[in-house]
């Protein structure tokens, strides 16, 4: 188990040896994490029919549904390269046509099963393209990125994300910065200070703390050894929450608790491939889910999900308006926003300033030193620029 000095060791050797690093396919990973599941867009925005065009892990893809079934293809036809999302084309149910010259291909195994501009032609059968796997659960669509045949669709997600009596809904948006950096701010328990204005702990009444300081130091839990993989952080259990914030000695900031405010993120979670737990948040009705998937070494798509236990039709509906009407608006806007432009404003310094060989850790941040030790030491597999690699 890694102690504080450790981190405090791990911190001073990053900063003198870049290639003494303990998270080395961590680092790799400008793209992130090969041969997992990562969600690609929600189901509602792929009608019958449609076609939606998504960059994973810096693959383009192109969704589609047929007779009510997501399909996933490389969005790149293997004749001249041009994508087919510039202007897709779909004769038949399950299959994709190319607008250029009329390749035309089946949606099931990629292969190319007739060409519009030249019937009978040679290559027809022996050409074919890359097909994902995919799956559509809790109104997301998830793509397997790699090489690797595909596990279960739960070995990738936090526990608890497939229960039947759950209800899902969210948003999502395009933040300029590395997906790491996305998924370490939202495990990061320090950087709640950045929330210390934000109109939804008013709005909602919430015991929100600037920080955490840790009650015991070990207590974070691991879980390395089956799948899904991740590291849990007990916050409500483990940590002293400062709710007054001093500097020499004098209060700066304090909230003006009335001992009334609900209690929300008691426990936060990480899981391989990238995946957030908050539970409960942004209300103790509620558990949030992020999703953080690569697009290029410098954008990453931010999947935010709310997740509610429902038994009735009746109740998803009045989730469905109060997603709406409150937190949309109040807490994946609001209160996340802080975090998308912190991201994004943390960008240059791990982009630009060799910020992974540079940073100065601090103790509250060992739990995003375990996230990288777990990440780097069993993910499946690892991507950058360069290529794909296990
Ligand atoms: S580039 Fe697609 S058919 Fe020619
Ligand atoms: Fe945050």
């Amino acid at each position: 188990m890694t102690t504080f000095d450790q981190v405090s060791d791990t911190a001073s050797e990053q900063s003198t040896s870049g290639a003494a690093t303990k998270w080395p396919r961590y680092l790799d990973a400008t793209l992130g994490f090969d041969n997992h599941w990562h969600p690609a867009a929600f189901g509602h925005e792929l009608g019958e029919g449609e076609f939606l065009s998504v960059t994973l892990l810096g693959d383009k893809v192109l969704l589609t549904r047929a007779n009510g079934v997501v399909k996933a293809i490389a969005d790149s036809c293997a004749h001249r390269g041009v994508p087919f999302s510039k202007d897709p084309l779909c004769f038949k149910a399950g299959t994709v046509s190319c607008w250029y010259h009329g390749w035309t291909y089946d949606l099931e195994d990629g292969q190319l099963v007739d060409v519009l501009t030249s019937p009978g032609s040679p290559v027809i059968g022996q050409i074919s393209i890359k097909v994902y796997p995919v799956q559509e659960a809790k109104g997301l669509i998830f793509v397997f990125v790699g090489t690797e045949e595909a596990h279960a669709l739960s070995e990738d997600l936090p526990p608890g994300f497939l229960d039947e009596d759950t209800h899902s809904l969210g948003i999502r948006r395009t933040v300029q910065s590395n997906w790491r950096l996305g998924v370490e701010n939202g495990f990061d328990t320090t950087h709640i200070f950045l929330h210390r204005n934000s109109a939804l702990i008013e709005s909602n009444r919430l015991a929100l703390p600037y920080g955490f300081v840790p009650a015991d130091r070990d207590a974070m839990q691991v879980f390395d050894d089956g799948w899904p993989k991740g590291v849990l952080d007990r916050l409500a259990d483990n940590y002293m929450p400062v709710f007054e914030a001093k500097f020499d000695g004098e209060t700066v900031f304090a909230a003006n608790l009335t001992g009334e405010e609900k209690k929300v993120a008691a426990q936060i979670s990480v899981w391989v491939p990238g995946v957030l737990k908050v539970d409960p948040f942004p209300d103790p009705t509620l558990i949030q889910y992020e999703f953080y998937v690569p697009i290029t070494e410098t954008q990453h798509e931010y999947f935010q999900v709310l997740q509610r236990k429902i038994s009735s039709p009746g109740d998803a509906e009045a989730f469905a308006v109060e997603f709406e009407e409150t937190w949309v608006p109040d807490a994946l806007h609001a209160f996340n926003d802080d975090d998308v432009w912190a991201r994004e404003a943390q960008q240059n310094f791990y982009g630009e300033r060799d910020g992974w060989n540079n940073e100065q850790l601090f103790p509250p941040d060992l739990c995003i030193v375990k996230w990288r030790m777990v990440a780097s030491d069993r993910a499946r597999g690892v991507r950058s620029a360069r290529g794909a690699k296990a």
